[in-house]
């Protein structure tokens, strides 16, 4: 799905000199790099604030605990994300309140979040789903109206923008995933969490060490070690600085694609709506139902990846299985999603390729 080595291939050499330095330095947790790489990320965000983790997942996690959610409250999310999302909610003690997705970005649907809303709400948490933003505007407007803080899962979504703004800016914090894949990705795990709010920092900040405040061996409260390390902060600058040229790639990538597929009256390629700016994490299109899964095997075949994204919706997850919701248009995306290769080094012809199989695996 994504050529990581090919990546490394064109910038190794920044890598392997950053790697080298931070192993030279003696200081491998909490050290310079993390320091470096927070506040450039957060300078590239547009946030005041930006606290390196061990994942996406802790970032979700520790994000939900500084915004003071308590076991017994509801979060209103999406159902149609990676399993991390309720996950993250279910572990804080908090209930996941799935609201339905807008069939054409995949991300949650305003009305539905809203109808979701209850006493026991006390956040809402939109996921920017294959890298299109979320409708945060309406979202936005209606937790503002409920006077609930908005936690964004930016996990597949770094450098995607709405209006102009990053996301990641556009709620009370949001939660970044470094894992290999990701548009931003490290060679391993890590995560970020986000924020403009000066408490909530100082929160994350205390909970990735074990609850200790400014004394290292006095801890406030319960925390965790979920720190981002020195070497995955070191390749992180490295990455950063590529970022926007590495996403520009991943849009010639989804160009290309739209311009060979978008004809062919069995694909519904996918969308960008005004004002938003996505970072194409994902290339998801729509077959028919009954199309998808042998159109699956045919791309395998010929040797051509391909993924699911997702198969089942979070409502139909085991732990979740017990909860109420309502999610048609989620589930008729379970049947219907197909995720083709991209990555900021997909070559002309493997595109090429990938679309003439797709057409012919149709026709
Ligand atoms: C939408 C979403 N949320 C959360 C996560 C969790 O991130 P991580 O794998 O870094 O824990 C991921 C990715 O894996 C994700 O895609």
């Amino acid at each position: 799905m994504l050529d990581l080595v090919a990546e490394l291939d064109q910038i190794g050499d920044e890598i392997f000199e950053a790697l080298g330095s931070a192993l030279r330095s003696g200081r491998y947790i909490l050290g310079p790099n993390v320091e470096a790489f927070e506040r450039e990320a957060a300078e590239f965000l547009g946030a005041r604030f930006a606290v390196g983790l061990n994942s996406g997942t802790d970032a979700l996690v520790i994000g939900l605990r500084a915004l003071g959610i308590r076991p017994g409250d509801e979060v209103v999310t999406t159902g149609f994300s990676f399993f991390a999302t309720a996950e993250a909610i279910a572990n804080v003690g908090a209930v996941p309140a799935f609201a339905d997705i807008e069939p054409d970005t995949f991300n949650l649907d305003p009305e539905a979040v809203e109808a979701r809303i209850g006493p026991r709400t006390r956040a809402i948490l939109p996921v920017h789903l294959f890298g299109h933003p979320a409708a945060m505007d309406e979202i936005g407007a209606i937790a503002e109206r409920n006077g609930l803080p908005l936690l964004e899962d930016a996990a597949q979504a770094f450098g995607a923008r709405l209006g102009g703004r990053p996301v990641g800016s556009l709620g009370r914090a949001a939660a970044f995933s470094f894992f290999p894949s990701k548009n931003l990705g490290a060679f391993g795990d890590g995560g970020l969490l986000v924020t403009s709010d000066e408490d909530l920092a100082r929160q994350a900040r205390r909970l990735r060490d074990h609850g200790a405040g400014r004394d290292r061996y006095r801890s406030e409260s319960l925390g965790y070690n979920s720190r981002l390390d020195e070497l995955q902060a070191a390749i992180l600058r490295v990455k950063l600085r590529r970022l926007e040229a590495f996403n520009r790639s991943r849009r010639r990538v989804a160009d290309a694609y739209a311009e060979r597929l978008r004809r062919n009256a069995e694909i519904a390629t996918p969308i960008e709506r005004p004002g938003a700016w996505h970072a194409f994490h994902q290339y998801t299109l729509r077959l028919p139902d009954r199309r998808r899964d042998p159109v699956r095997r045919r791309l395998a075949e010929a040797g051509i990846a391909s993924a699911v994204y997702y198969p089942g919706t979070l409502a139909q997850q085991a732990p979740f299985a017990h909860l109420e919701a309502e999610l048609p248009r989620a589930e008729q995306a379970t049947r219907e999603v197909l995720s083709l290769p991209i990555g900021p080094t997909l070559s002309e012809s493997q595109i090429s390729r990938v679309c003439d199989e797709l057409v012919a695996a149709l026709s």
